[in-house]
């Protein structure tokens, strides 16, 4: 089996991640997931980048110890890696040993061999950006030209690399390998830097202690972006005993696959590979540069309060809706401008109107015409012409998606898909199959038209596969669809012969109302943690605690209430029966994101009615910002678990 290994950079762990950094990784899950489903042996790894001064500083400040802080906040990142279910294989922290030892001995062999030599250096310094810059590199004003913020002399001892010796053999590798960075518009930036020359690269730090170790000169930390690039590698066991992983995937591998940011290309185009020819290693990786969102008024931060979070999006529209947006919505190596409006439109249009309509329309005349079962009928109606039309563009689609995909161009692979879904959706506009089936000799071609609906929405929902991970079971399921049929190796028209579809498609995707959703994703954007704290409770006693059960529930159904905004009205199975609660959370949520949820419910609350309506338990939620969350219990929990 072909292998296939990507890789995010490591996030510093610096505060919340927003949906900048819920990109990259999402592209990377969504480009894995496409590459399993095609027969790779595909690996994921993202992790955290935890060392630096930055980091020691954040910690300072946030009145934590280094460790500490990194802790917290690697716990975060993974947290919210789960919850947009991204399925890394691994998750590197680079205060992790298994990737410390491995690093200190990348250095000191380093050093023995000559590539890297003790000297000093003096120059301008970015703390943000922890790298030194050259006085013709540097803004008026001693500016960082990365970042806009002042820089500050340091004269210090330090280690340096020779990334001269190699510069010449860089351009070669380059030069020889025309895909070694996508896009090309990118490429040529790292050549032109290159050959303007490179200067051995100061690759240690003493003026702070938050850091890897120099083994053989410990006042010497490792230089975080040397330390942060061998993530790719000691994640894999490079440098370990068992270092069978490093070479099924990297020396042994087909395909590697490092996605970054524009921001830090250079150091992925540049100091990785000549740190890996200095090892004497294969370079074996592609860099893959993407854009980035932005706001309306530029880069996204808090201080402008223009910052949005993944987490947000989902819990109000669901994973499918946020997953589908930002990998579809960010044109391959562009930046983008993230608004409500266009979130909004997105979804309404390419997931409700396109996807969502079609599916019910075609379900609902199967089963009207055909009590839900068909099958490939032949017929010499003149409708042929649009059906062969059909398959023509589902043929082309699926080839155009294989190779937008493969040029990890996500944002075309899937507007391939929303092309064949709006042929399909023409399909019954041309055909009209109300009017056919008002004459009996029009059977076999109705049968047939709706046949050809299904199969293209078969191949649509294939393809959309890795990005719609919550629907794509739900559409298959709608279809009648058995595993066999999801594959690409069935990807093609006319493999599945006849279908036995469900009765009804359900709802899978709400439309949203602009007027109200737009305003409410602005205010998200705006939120701030509000500092109140409130008053501790009295203490309780465990026996006190133990009079509460609180049991795991699963959501069978959710609607609003009739006669309060605030609330909703859930049916839910919680093991030995189902019951209703009335609960306030209509705010946040839409009713038919809750339905399937496993929530965590107390059962033996006394019943009350709220506004009319009877309620049987309460679910429970976190607050953030004043407003409730839903709290989630793992889904293998089944209903009625006991939580204690
Ligand atoms: N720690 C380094 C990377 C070391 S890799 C060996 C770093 N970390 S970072 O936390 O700043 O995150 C960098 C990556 O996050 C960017 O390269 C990019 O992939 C992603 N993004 C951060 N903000 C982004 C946007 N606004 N838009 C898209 N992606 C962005 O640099």
């Amino acid at each position: 089996m072909k292998t296939f290994y990507i890789t995010t950079p490591i996030y510093y762990p610096s505060g919340k991640f927003h949906i900048g950094s819920a990109y990259t990784t999402c592209f990377c899950d969504t480009i894995k997931r496409y590459k399993k489903m095609d027969g790779y042996d595909a690996r994921m790894l993202t992790g955290t980048d935890e060392h630096g001064q930055k980091i020691e500083q954040a910690a300072q400040q946030a009145g934590k110890s280094p460790l500490e802080h990194v802790d917290y906040i690697a716990g975060i990142a993974q947290d919210l890696w789960k919850s947009l279910k991204i399925t890394n294989d691994d998750f590197i922290r680079t205060t992790e040993s298994r990737h410390k030892t491995a690093v200190q001995d990348i250095f000191e062999r380093l050093i023995a061999q000559d590539d890297i030599y003790l000297g000093e250096y003096s120059g301008a310094y970015c703390v943000e950006d922890e790298a030194f810059f050259t006085p013709t590199q540097l803004l008026p004003g001693g500016l960082c030209p990365d970042c806009g913020r002042p820089t500050k002399i340091v004269k210090e001892e330090t280690y340096f690399l020779r990334l001269s010796k190699y510069s010449e053999r860089l351009l070669k590798y380059i030069e020889d390998n025309p895909d070694f960075i996508t896009p090309e518009t990118r490429k040529n930036e790292v050549v032109t830097f290159i050959k303007s020359g490179l200067n051995d690269l100061s690759v240690s730090r003493t003026s702070f202690a938050w850091g890897i170790p120099v083994k053989s000169n410990p006042k010497h930390v490792i230089y975080v972006w040397i330390d942060a690039l061998c993530n790719y590698i000691t994640a894999l066991g490079y440098g370990s005993q068992d270092d069978h992983l490093f070479q099924k995937y990297w020396m042994n591998g087909n395909e590697v696959i490092h996605v970054t940011g524009k921001d830090i290309l250079r150091f992925h185009a540049i100091f990785w590979p000549i740190i890996l020819m200095a090892l004497d290693l294969p370079i074996r990786f592609r860099l893959v540069a993407h854009g980035w969102y932005l706001m309306k008024d530029g880069k996204m931060s808090k201080s402008k309060g223009n910052v949005i979070y993944p987490e947000m999006l989902v819990e109000r529209y669901g994973l499918d809706a946020f997953r589908y947006y930002i990998v579809k919505e960010l044109s391959f190596g562009n930046d983008t401008v993230f608004t409500p409006e266009d979130f909004v439109a997105r979804f309404n249009s390419d997931l409700v109107n396109d996807l969502g309509n079609l599916l019910s329309r075609s379900i609902a005349m199967v089963n009207k015409y055909f009590g839900g079962h068909i099958q490939n009928t032949k017929h010499n109606h003149e409708c042929l012409k649009y059906e062969q039309e059909l398959e023509i563009t589902a043929q082309q689609v699926f080839t155009k998606y294989h190779e937008y995909m493969d040029d990890f161009n996500v944002a075309k692979a899937l507007g391939e898909v929303s092309r064949l879904v709006a042929r399909t959706n023409k399909l019954i506009d041309e055909t009209t199959p109300w009017a056919l089936a008002k004459n009996v000799d029009y059977l076999p071609a109705l049968e047939s038209v709706l046949y050809h609906l299904l199969e293209a929405l078969r191949l649509a929902t294939i393809m959309y596969s890795p990005v719609l991970i919550n629907s794509h079971p739900l559409l298959f399921a709608a279809l009648g669809v058995d595993d066999c049929d999801q594959t690409f190796q069935n990807g093609y028209f006319g493999a599945k012969k006849q279908y036995d579809v469900a009765h009804d498609a359900g709802h899978l995707f709400p439309r949203l109302d602009a007027e109200t959703e737009v305003p409410y994703i602005k205010a998200m954007m705006n939120e701030q943690p509000k500092a109140i704290i409130k008053p501790a409770k009295p203490e309780i006693t465990i026996d006190e605690f133990n009079k509460m059960e609180i049991k795991v529930g699963k959501v069978i159904s959710c609607q609003t209430h009739p006669n309060a905004a605030k609330l909703l009205v859930l049916q839910i199975n919680t093991g030995d029966r189902n019951r209703q609660i009335v609960s306030g959370i209509a705010e946040v949520v839409l009713p038919e994101t809750v339905v399937g949820k496993t929530l965590m419910v107390i059962t033996n609350l006394q019943p009350v009615k709220l506004r009319g309506i009877l309620s049987e338990g309460m679910i429970l939620c976190g607050e953030r910002n004043g407003k409730p969350v839903l709290l989630e219990a793992p889904c293998d929990l089944t209903p009625g678990s006991i939580i204690r």
